[in-house]
C-alpha cells in the first residue's frame, strides 16, 4: 500500500503524540515539520524523525513529497491554514476544535471540496475500537430507549502566558477545547443533534474556564454536561436508556491502554464489564485518514461529523454569552 506523506504545521504539544503516530501507522510517513521558528522545526524534527524542517508553514504546503498535513496550530489558525493546505491540494487533518465558529467550518469545508482533498478533525477516541464497541451495544438495543447522555471532561490546566487556551484571540476557552467532545460523545450516542441548548460558566481573561450545559434533542431526550480548566481529569460518560445504561469512565483515552473497558447496568442489578481491543487510538486516527486517502474518495462523514459538533458549539458559546436558551439553528 502506498504510504502517504505527513507535513505537521507547527511544533504543538499534541504533535509529539500525533507525530509518533504519524511514524508508528503502516500507512503513512513523517516527512516534514513546518514552525514559525526554524531552530524549533530542525530541533522538532531531530527529536521526532522528521527529516525535512521549514522555517515556516508555506514551506511545508509547496514541498512536493507531502501528501497530507497535520495542523495543531491554535484554533483561530484553523481556517486560514486549512484553506491553504486544501488549495495547495494536500489533504487536512485538523485539530479540534474545528475552527471558531461553523462559518468557518463551511469556508474549509468548501475549499477542501473543490480542491478534491478529505477532511478530517483531530477527534480521537472516535476511532478507537471500543466506540465501536459502545456503538453496537446501544444499537443493539438492550438498554431500551436512549434518554438521557450525561458527561464530563475537566482538566486542571494553570494560566500561564503561552498556554493558549486562555487566550480568546487564539481560541481559548473550555467549550473550544473540552467541552467539544462531550458534544460530540452527545451527537453520536444519539445520531442526532440537539434542538436547542442552554450553557452557564465563569469566564477568566476573557475566555470560559469552565461550563455546565444541557441540550435538548427531539422526543424528550436530553443530554447534561460540565467542562473546565479548573477541576482535575475527568473523562466519563453514561449513557441512560429506559432499560438500563452503559458507562465509561474514560472516554476520551483509556487509562489502562492495553484493557479499554466500559460497564454496562441493568435494572435488576447485573452490570457487566466490556474490554475492547488495546490500541493506540491516534495510530488508529492517522490509519483511517490515510485509507481513505488512499482509496481516493472523500468520506463526507468526517466533515459532517465536524460541522454538526461545530453547530452545537456555536450555539453554547452564545447561550452562554447571553444567559440563556438558544436554538441551535438560530446559533
Ligand atoms: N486531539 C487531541 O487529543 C488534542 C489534544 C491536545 C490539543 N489538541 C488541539 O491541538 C491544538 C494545539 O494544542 P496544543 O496544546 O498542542 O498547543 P500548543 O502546544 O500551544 O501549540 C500550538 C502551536 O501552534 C503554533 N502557533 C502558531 N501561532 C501561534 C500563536 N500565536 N501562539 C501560540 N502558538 C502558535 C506554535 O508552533 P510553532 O511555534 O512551531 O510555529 C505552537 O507550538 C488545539 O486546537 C488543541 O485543541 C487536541
Amino acid at each position: 500500500m502506498k504510504k502517504v506523506r505527513f507535513g505537521v504545521l507547527g511544533t504543538a504539544k499534541i504533535a509529539t503524540k500525533v507525530g509518533q503516530a504519524i511514524k508508528d501507522a503502516a500507512s503513512a510517513e513523517l516527512v516534514a515539520i513546518g514552525s514559525r521558528n526554524l531552530e524549533a522545526a530542525k530541533a522538532w524534527g531531530a527529536q521526532h524523525g522528521a527529516p525535512q524542517a521549514y522555517g515556516s508553514y508555506q514551506e511545508v504546503l509547496v514541498d512536493g513529497n507531502i501528501d497530507a498535513v497535520y495542523i495543531p496550530l491554535p484554533p483561530s489558525l484553523h481556517c486560514e491554514w486549512t484553506v491553504k493546505v486544501a488549495e495547495a491540494g494536500k489533504h487536512v487533518l485538523c485539530e479540534k476544535p474545528t475552527a471558531l465558529n461553523s462559518t468557518e467550518v463551511a469556508t474549509m469545508f468548501a475549499a477542501c471540496k473543490a480542491n478534491g482533498v478529505q477532511f478530517m478533525d483531530g477527534t480521537m477516541w472516535s476511532h478507537h475500537p471500543r466506540t465501536r464497541d459502545m456503538k453496537a451495544v446501544l444499537k443493539r438495543g438492550k438498554l431500551g430507549r436512549l434518554r438521557r447522555i450525561t458527561s464530563a471532561f475537566t482538566v486542571n490546566i494553570a494560566d500561564t502566558p503561552e498556554q493558549i487556551r486562555f487566550n480568546p484571540e487564539l481560541g481559548g476557552g473550555a467549550i473550544y477545547d473540552l467541552g467539544w467532545y462531550c458534544v460530540r460523545a452527545a451527537l453520536w450516542a444519539f445520531d442526532d443533534i440537539p434542538q436547542r441548548v442552554y450553557a452557564t460558566g465563569e469566564y477568566h481573561r476573557g475566555v470560559d474556564i469552565n461550563a455546565a450545559v444541557m441540550m435538548w434533542f427531539s422526543d424528550q431526550r436530553t443530554a447534561a454536561f460540565d467542562c473546565g480548566f479548573d477541576m482535575g481529569l475527568r473523562k466519563w460518560f453514561e449513557v441512560a436508556g429506559e432499560e438500563g445504561n452503559l458507562v465509561c469512565d474514560d472516554f476520551l483515552a483509556p487509562t489502562h491502554i492495553d484493557t479499554p473497558r466500559f460497564w454496562t447496568h441493568d435494572d435488576s442489578g447485573n452490570s457487566e464489564t466490556h474490554l475492547s481491543a488495546g490500541v493506540v487510538q491516534q495510530t488508529e486516527m492517522i490509519q483511517r485518514f490515510c485509507e481513505i486517502v488512499c482509496a481516493g474518495a472523500l468520506e463526507e462523514r468526517w466533515f459532517r461529523e465536524s460541522l454538526d459538533t461545530q453547530r452545537v458549539v456555536d450555539a453554547l458559546l452564545k447561550s452562554l454569552k447571553q444567559n440563556r436558551e438558544v436554538a441551535v439553528e438560530d446559533a
